[in-house]
């Protein structure tokens, strides 16, 4: 596939000054259609709706998102405190994904030497995260190939992280990828993600396109799938990892590690190193976003439920280390269940 999730595109925007070109997940497989975004308020309003979306695209998002802001306090005459505002607002428009914030982070700190440097270490950090994503994807393959005795591998995945969530290739779908080109799998069984179906959506999508047998399933099927004894490895990608290897990903990634736990089945964290968090102990501390109730009450834009029940919807959950078979980053492999921790990486 040669779609990018996310890319800064300069001959776009008011002024022809560029902008932050996002192919809109809200609205995908049915189309295919970009967003050229040169203002903070279109910049948060797409993170908060997804249509970027995904842990390191979010940190793209977040970097390229400073240019935005600059190039608007230009136009518009903000002063210092006004362009910092509104970079914090970037920075804090999703609360999981340590990506963003740390995205942000990468770059902001250049904002005095002017735009040109800003967009460069922007531009590096998107391709950073290709690359880091490519390494991971082999070590990974190779830790589950070097303890998974079959010819070809039975995957489950759970959410989408594949290169719609990152700048390129993808995580936990880049191990798949990596695998299928080494002809190492046999099906792929995908959880819808339940309720925005960023599995039925985009992960069926992107397995579609590559040509790699799969099924959608309904994420309450997960459970089972993998007591059935119908999968060899989980695997799923992971939105901010505790120095002790707690992991927040979508939720319903906490069902799919109690069942591989239960079933024996080890349960792989496919992330970049910018994934990690190491100011956090463990997961305790994580703020989950909670998203509005009405995504859970609705279906297709139906009502789903009695007037006056209200949804319930916490976007994320955090899986403890002990259910972590292994955190697959570019700097290796650590077993979080054997008593590994990220920070002794
Ligand atoms: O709410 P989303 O779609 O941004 O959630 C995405 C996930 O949970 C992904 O699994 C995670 O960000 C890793 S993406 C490589």
């Amino acid at each position: 596939m040669t779609e990018r999730a996310i890319t800064w595109t300069d001959d776009a925007g008011r002024d022809g000054r560029g902008a932050v070109r996002i192919l809109d997940q809200t609205v995908l497989p049915a189309t295919t259609d970009y967003l050229d975004v040169d203002t903070v308020d279109a910049l948060v309003e797409a993170i908060v709706a997804l249509a970027v979306r995904g842990a390191p695209a979010l940190g793209v998002a977040g970097a390229m998102g400073v240019v935005v802001a600059m190039d608007q306090a230009e136009r518009e005459g903000w002063d210092e405190a006004r362009l910092q505002s509104e970079i914090d607002r970037i920075r804090h428009a999703r609360p999981t994904a340590v990506n963003l914030a740390w995205g942000v982070d990468q770059v902001r700190p250049l904002v005095g030497d002017g735009r040109a440097a800003v967009l460069e270490a922007a531009r590096a950090l998107a391709a950073d995260d290709e690359a880091a994503n490519r390494e991971l994807s082999r070590l990974a393959a190779d830790w589950l190939l070097a303890r998974i005795d079959r010819p070809t591998l039975r995957v489950l995945t759970h959410c989408n992280a594949g290169l719609l969530a990152t700048s390129g290739w993808g995580t936990a779908l880049g191990v798949v990828r990596e695998l299928h080109a080494r002809g190492r799998v046999e099906f792929v069984y995908a959880d819808e993600t339940r309720p925005l179906l960023q599995g039925a959506r985009l992960t069926a999508w992107e397995l579609a396109a590559d040509g790699i047998p799969h099924a959608v399933q309904v994420d309450s099927a997960a459970s089972s799938t993998i007591m059935r004894g119908l999968v060899d490895c989980a695997i799923v990608g992971a939105d901010r990892i505790t120095a002790n290897g707690d992991v927040a990903n979508k939720v319903g990634t906490l069902g799919v590690a109690l069942a591989c736990q239960a079933a024996g089945v080890p349960l792989l964290v496919a992330a970049p190193w910018s994934t990690v968090d190491l100011s956090m102990a463990d997961g305790s501390g994580i703020e989950i976003e909670e998203r509005p109730g009405a995504e859970v009450t609705s279906f297709g834009g139906v009502q789903t439920v009695p007037d006056g029940s209200q949804g319930f919807n916490p976007a994320f959950d955090v899986t403890p280390a002990r259910f972590v078979a292994a955190v697959a980053t570019e700097r290796g492999v650590v077993e979080p269940a054997a008593g590994e921790r990220l920070d002794q990486a």
